[in-house]
């Protein structure tokens, strides 16, 4: 039998007054699954992934997470969602005022009852584990675009998410940067991170991701394993794979 999806989103609609932004978006992610979401510019990409952490509500259509509709949940409903589906913000989204410890430690401490120890130690451990391990005293400022990057990649998993988000996370690296980052989510993946990678960079999404689905006109328009992908003859995956949709 199929393993049940860990998120299946469903026929969702949304527009911001004429224009139409969603007109029937679905797909399903599945555990231990990367899934790729390429698309136009302004196609709605980061709206699909706002609306599943609940900072925009869909006009219409479901978003189930572990069995449970999202969309009609409150502010307060969401939190428990929000420590397990986790978004990954462009510039890493640290608090400017705290070290690179302290951002890391501050989920810990206000969710966990682990002790002061326990958090330092994991706080570490995971500094290790994407190349940041001389960091925790340093705040965001004092690092540079690709260690931001990699800090907010770090505090983004932390708290062990079931779902991670990427709204184009290697946006404005340079390419030695963009392998770093990329290898630390190849690593967190080997260990089981299930995830969705909004990205231009055609390049790091064939090696992360599993399989690949493209928003064009308001729909899910291409679904396709990476592999499948690679040799795919369809002209709309073909603008993509050229780059052209950048041009
Ligand atoms: N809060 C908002 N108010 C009005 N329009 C919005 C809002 N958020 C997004 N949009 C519009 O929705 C469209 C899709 O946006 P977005 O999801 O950010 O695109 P992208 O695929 O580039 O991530 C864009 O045309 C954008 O202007
Ligand atoms: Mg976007």
């Amino acid at each position: 039998m199929k393993q049940q999806p860990i998120l299946k989103v469903e026929g969702l609609t949304k527009s911001y007054g004429e224009k139409i932004v969603h007109n029937g978006v679905s797909f399903e992610l599945h555990e231990n699954e990367m899934l790729g979401l390429f698309g136009g510019s302004g196609t709605g990409k980061s709206v699909v992934l706002r609306s599943i952490i609940g900072l925009e509500q869909p006009d219409s259509g479901s978003i189930r997470f572990l069995g449970q509709e999202l969309t009609s949940l409150s502010e307060r409903e969401l939190f428990p969602v929000r420590q397990k589906i986790s978004y990954v913000f462009q510039n890493g989204a640290l608090f400017d005022s705290l070290s690179v410890e302290e951002n890391l430690a501050y989920p810990l401490r206000a969710h966990t009852r682990l002790s002061t120890q326990e958090i330092k130690a994991k706080v570490d451990a995971m500094l290790t584990l994407v190349d940041l391990p001389d960091s925790n005293e340093l705040l965001p400022s004092e690092l540079s675009g690709g260690m931001q990057k990699r800090a907010g990649l770090a505090r983004a998993i932390i708290m062990n998410p079931k779902v991670v988000l990427f709204d184009e996370p290697t946006a404005g690296l340079d390419p030695v940067n963009t392998r770093r980052l990329c290898q630390n989510i190849l690593n967190f993946k080997s260990r089981g991170l299930t995830g969705i990678f909004v990205t231009h960079d055609i390049a790091s999404a064939f090696e992360i991701c599993d399989r690949i689905i493209i928003l064009a006109d308001g729909k899910i328009a291409i679904s396709m394993a990476t592999e499948e992908m690679r040799s795919s003859n369809d002209p709309l995956v073909q603008t993509f794979t050229s780059g052209a949709h950048i041009r």
